[in-house]
């Protein structure tokens, strides 16, 4: 299963598109709020659990010092995902963004976008997907709804503008 943690109850808001991209692939997830300042107790024990728990990929979303996932990523060998927040008081979501992505070499986060949470819920899925040749072709499906979302457009400005197309 996908886990999905999160700084503070107030992160579900931009967490929840993550979820939302378990719930449409039909991924199982689990879902707490662990915080590394507030509970570095609670943070050590999941991120220490989680492989045994059965969990193989962890998104972790935070937003202003953010040290969760860096700090999950260094108590487990299974793929973090990090989620910069931006959060009440953040600088515009630099300040997650920095914590989470310049990490140090040797103890990787897979760092998505400010707010990307819906590309972290796909990363994680992509993952899972690599032993799971059902969901494979679900994403497989998904990027071809995609392209076929872009060839449309093509197709109405074409319409719109049929002068200014060559191809
Ligand atoms: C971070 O502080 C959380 O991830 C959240 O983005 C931010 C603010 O948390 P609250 O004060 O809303 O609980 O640890």
């Amino acid at each position: 299963m996908v886990s999905i943690i999160m700084g503070s109850r107030s992160d579900l808001e931009t967490m929840r598109e993550a979820v939302d991209t378990m719930t449409e692939f039909n991924v199982p997830y689990e879902l707490t709020v662990v915080s590394a300042h507030r509970t570095p107790d609670r943070m050590f024990a999941y991120a220490k659990g989680a492989a045994d728990r059965g969990v193989k990929v962890i998104i972790a979303g935070a937003g202003g010092a953010a040290h969760l996932p860096g700090m999950v990523a260094s108590l487990t060998t299974l793929p973090v995902i990090g989620v910069p927040i931006k959060s009440r008081n953040s600088i515009d979501g630099w300040d997650s963004l920095l914590s989470i992505v310049q990490m140090p070499a040797g103890v990787p986060v897979a760092t998505v976008a400010v707010n990307g949470a819906r590309n972290a819920g796909l990363l994680a899925v992509q993952i899972m997907a690599i032993s799971d040749p059902a969901l494979a072709e679900k994403v497989a499906a998904f990027k071809g709804e995609q392209e076929d979302k872009v060839r449309d457009g093509i197709a109405s400005l074409k319409q719109q503008f049929p002068n200014k197309f060559d191809k």
